[in-house]
């Protein structure tokens, strides 16, 4: 068996970050987003992993290498535009060969291991195993009509869903999915559909099988998502500290900092994770926020936020919350008159104030 890993696409959803960074490399709990799907992957026992990539793919080629990290052989398959999931797999077809394969959409995390899945798959003799996960908003996604035991059909961000089950970003498949995806045609939005090639998959009366996500799953397609994903990965982290901290500082929860970090003068409730060579001073940071590397946060409050790497939060007397900040960010006291607020933003960010 081999894997198939997204690490392409627009994330248009998350600019501006995804202007200057791939989405997959964005930091959860300090982590690449990316190495949470090998993480899984490694753990399955598959060795041969394929990671789609955008055109000018060198980002994720530079950060991932060559698999080593995680005892697995990665493949790199440029896309040459974000022409839908059934494309990626479509041009995955020379890498696959004739084997089954797991396909995973490298902004999901989940909680779990995948091995229940793959042995599903395999126990049930299926073509295409689905995972499905209950959700709030089925109108986001692949949504399937279930009766009795069988998927009857499966509409792609339908207005009125046929059930409140997304089709989660974790398939299984055979050699059969090829004939789907060279078979379909694109959408109104210009994309081969994954969820028009399960549906002729259906048609074709190929076995489809399915599981449930209990536990988490989320797709980290927009802002709110990534604040979620840090917070659920935080509440598993383990208390360690590597930087130092002062007399006058108060550490209580779970809370990790990296070599060279000082907490000076200031009170960090866990769960959070400071990378290293960052500096807290006279400052509050609060649960479910994790820090980069090389960041200063001085006379301020920092909550349920991710700040990226080199980031300066100086003298700002309003507490930063549900905040993501990228790299090299500085959000920092209006001094001089007149008192104002004023503003240096790249494109497309977007900035709330009470
Ligand atoms: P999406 O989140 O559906 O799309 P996107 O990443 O382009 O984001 P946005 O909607 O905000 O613009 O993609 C799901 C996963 O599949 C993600 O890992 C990106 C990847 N992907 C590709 O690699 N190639 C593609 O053609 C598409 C559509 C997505």
């Amino acid at each position: 068996m081999k894997a198939l890993i997204t690490a392409g696409g627009k994330g248009t959803r998350l600019r501006p970050l995804t202007n200057t960074q791939n989405k997959h490399l964005l930091p959860i709990a300090n982590k690449p987003i990316l190495h949470y799907a090998l993480e899984k992957i490694a753990a399955t026992g598959i060795n041969k992993v394929g990671i789609i990539t955008n055109r000018e793919g060198d980002e994720v080629k530079q950060a991932i290498g060559t698999g080593e990290k995680w005892g697995v052989e990665i493949t790199y398959i440029p896309q040459e535009a974000p022409l839908g999931l059934a494309h990626v797999i479509k041009i995955s077809q020379d890498f696959i060969a004739a084997e089954d394969f797991i396909f995973y959409l490298g902004d999901n995390m989940i909680v779990g291991d995948l091995k229940k899945f793959i042995d599903e798959f395999k126990n049930q003799n299926s073509n295409c195993h689905l995972t499905l996960a209950r959700v709030k908003d089925p109108e986001r996604f692949g949504v399937p009509e279930i009766v009795g035991d069988r998927i009857i059909s499966i509409e792609e961000k339908p207005r009125s869903p046929k059930s409140e089950f997304a089709v989660a970003g974790i398939y299984l498949y055979d050699s059969n999915i090829f004939d789907a995806v060279n078979n379909i045609i694109p959408s109104k939005r210009g994309e081969l559909e994954i969820s028009d090639a399960h549906q002729y998959l259906i048609d074709h009366k190929k076995q489809i099988s399915f599981s449930e996500i209990t536990g988490w799953w989320k797709d980290t397609g927009k802002p709110q998502d990534i604040l979620e994903a840090n917070r659920l990965v935080l509440e598993h982290i383990e208390g360690r500290t590597n930087g130092s901290v002062d007399t006058q500082s108060v550490v209580t929860g779970h809370v990790q900092t990296g070599k060279g970090s000082s907490i000076i003068n200031s009170t960090v409730r866990g769960p959070v994770i400071i990378g290293k060579n960052t500096v807290i001073k006279n400052s509050y940071v609060g649960p479910f926020t994790s820090i980069g590397d090389e960041c200063q946060i001085r006379n301020s409050e920092v909550e349920f936020s991710i700040v990226l790497n080199q980031c300066e939060i100086l003298d700002v007397h309003m507490r930063i919350e549900d905040s993501l900040l990228g790299f090299a960010t500085r959000v920092v006291n209006a001094s001089g008159r007149p008192r104002t607020n004023r503003f240096m933003i790249g494109d497309q960010s977007l900035i709330e104030i009470c």
